[in-house]
């Protein structure tokens, strides 16, 4: 068992990690990534064995501004019109790759088009800008695990063989919302903390809605994803006996079980900020089955619902 490596204290040392080729987690606004040099193939096939992730699975390239961006992708009118309005943020593009700008071939897992995202967190813009390419960063949890929204989350997950910058816990709490853009055609790939009502609205437009059950684009559209140990049951009004329940809103009276509430106030953001860690949180206490309340299915709704079907999917 090689011993725990040492957390990096500072943006610097952390950067100084990833361009030795290293792996680094740190945070962003949605939830923790694994970092790694994207354009080094050693170091991101590191991150495929260190979440055990299936290699055709491409991973989301994170860039500190516009001038990176572009370096690595080519941007439509329409691609610079939703990044002026929504980056830095919870948005990744899928784009044209510009062939031979040095990401690696594993990164994009040898597709022609390449996942951006400029993170809204300050500190993983000044960490990707200390490393001066861009850091491509899955969530930073074994692969169908639970996605991670603190430092200490990653730490568990990896047992400790990660090293971690921490960021404070995550802002939003979900992963970012996926979108192709392809001609004038813009589809939503996954869903994410940035609503697509929003997206509409900005466009003017109604985006396209990848199928879950069609070709696999996006691992975040495998089926079972983001599973916990215990067997989720959803639309729940309230738990049976021996089921811990996750609540939202209003609570149902005399349950006795280990019971948290996603949001008392009924705030779609507050529920998705603690959705992961409320599941993780269940999941210790050992409970067979989590028993989950409804959860609206409008604006930020659409993600956390999302995120649930997959987690309560039969595992394959
Ligand atoms: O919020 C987030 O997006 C987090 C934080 C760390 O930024 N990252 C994240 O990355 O969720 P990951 O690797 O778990 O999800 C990347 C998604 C996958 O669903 C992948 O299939 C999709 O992006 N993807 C990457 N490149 C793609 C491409 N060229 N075409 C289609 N989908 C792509
Ligand atoms: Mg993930």
């Amino acid at each position: 068992m090689p011993h725990a490596p040492i957390d990096p204290q500072s943006i610097d040392q952390a950067a100084a990690l990833i361009r030795a080729g290293k792996l680094c987690a740190f945070a962003t606004e949605t939830v923790y990534g694994l970092g790694a040099d994207a354009t080094s193939s050693d170091a991101v096939l590191a991150i495929y064995e260190t979440k055990g992730r299936p290699r055709f699975n491409p991973l989301i390239c994170h860039c500190a501004d516009m001038d990176m961006a572009r370096t690595y992708a080519r941007f439509s009118e329409l691609a610079e019109k939703i990044a002026a309005r929504f980056w830095p943020g919870p948005l990744t593009l899928v784009l044209p790759l510009v062939p031979g700008a040095g990401l690696s071939d594993i990164v994009t897992a040898g597709l022609e088009t390449v996942a951006l995202r400029i993170p809204g967190h300050a500190d993983a813009r000044a960490l990707i800008a200390e490393v001066g390419v861009p850091v491509a960063a899955p969530s930073a949890n074994p692969s169908g695990k639970l996605s991670p929204t603190t430092a200490e989350h990653v730490r568990k997950a990896f047992g400790g063989r990660v090293p971690v910058l921490d960021g404070g816990p995550c802002e939003s709490g979900l992963e970012s919302t996926i979108l192709s853009l392809e001609g004038d055609t813009v589809t939503q790939l996954r869903a994410g903390v940035l609503p697509r009502s929003d997206v509409e609205a900005f466009l003017g437009l109604a985006l396209q809605v990848a199928d879950h059950e069609a070709a696999i684009t996006a691992p975040g559209m495998l089926k079972s994803h983001y599973a916990p140990n215990a067997a989720l049951r959803l639309n729940a009004d309230s738990p049976r006996p021996g089921e811990a329940y996750l609540a939202f809103g209003a609570e149902p009276h005399g349950t006795t079980g280990p019971t948290l509430n996603l949001s008392p106030d009924g705030d779609l953001h507050e529920a998705a900020r603690n959705l992961f860690s409320y599941l993780a949180r269940l999941d210790a206490e050992g409970a067979n089955g989590i028993a989950v309340a409804p959860i609206p299915h409008h604006g930020l709704g659409e993600a956390i619902n999302d995120r649930l079907d997959r987690a309560a999917a039969p595992r394959s």
